[in-house]
């Protein structure tokens, strides 16, 4: 599978990480002004039918309907902005690039340098139409992505301050969603 950056893999091993993933990965620079996705991997393509060259660069919220996302898109926004908070998960209504709409449950995490987040990861799920099966075995190979991406820290001076045990079930989180419909 293949791995997009539009800079030099920042923490060296970060475009393996995301090749050799099967879950969709994203990487977007939290130091630039908008902060746009630096990097995508090909089951982000997948998923939304966006290619690289066609989201590199750009803000992610380009995944959004035009009517807009209601109330989720400030929460993620007030997560962002929130230093306390360094990881969260959100479900969101996204549409590909068909058109076709998908309820998308988005993982962000933040990444440090010297105290201060410099990138942060995301990882898009859709859930339109998924069982608890899949969403357990999309939650093992996340948790996997991210015990990767802790060992590629551990090697430079950047940070992954999220706990790995605090991920929460995606199957709970649709379950909610569901209910919340
Ligand atoms: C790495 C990363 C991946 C993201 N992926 C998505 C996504 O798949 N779908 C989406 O609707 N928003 C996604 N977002 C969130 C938007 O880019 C944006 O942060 C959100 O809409 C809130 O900010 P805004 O109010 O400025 O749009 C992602 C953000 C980051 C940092």
């Amino acid at each position: 599978m293949s791995a997009h950056f539009s800079i030099e893999d920042p923490l060296g091993g970060m475009s393996d990480l995301f090749r050799n993933s099967n879950i969709s990965l994203s990487l977007a620079d939290y130091t630039r002004e908008d902060c746009p996705l630096i990097g995508i991997n090909a089951r982000f393509t997948e998923i939304t039918g966006y290619t690289a060259s066609e989201c590199l660069d750009r803000n992610c919220r380009f995944l959004q309907p035009k009517g807009g996302a209601g109330p989720v898109r400030e929460r993620m926004r007030a997560f962002l902005g929130d230093e306390d908070k360094d990881h969260a998960r959100f479900v969101i209504p996204n549409e590909r690039k068909d058109g076709t709409p998908f309820l998308n449950l988005l993982y962000m995490s933040k990444i440090q340098r010297e105290g201060r987040t410099g990138l942060i990861l995301g990882s898009q799920f859709d859930i339109s139409s998924v069982n608890a099966y899949k969403s357990d075995a999309y939650d093992r190979a996340l948790h996997e992505d991210l015990i990767s991406l802790k060992l590629l820290t551990e090697k430079t001076n950047w940070s992954l301050v999220t706990s790995l045990e605090a991920l929460a079930s995606s199957h709970a989180i649709i379950a909610q969603a569901r209910i919340d419909e």
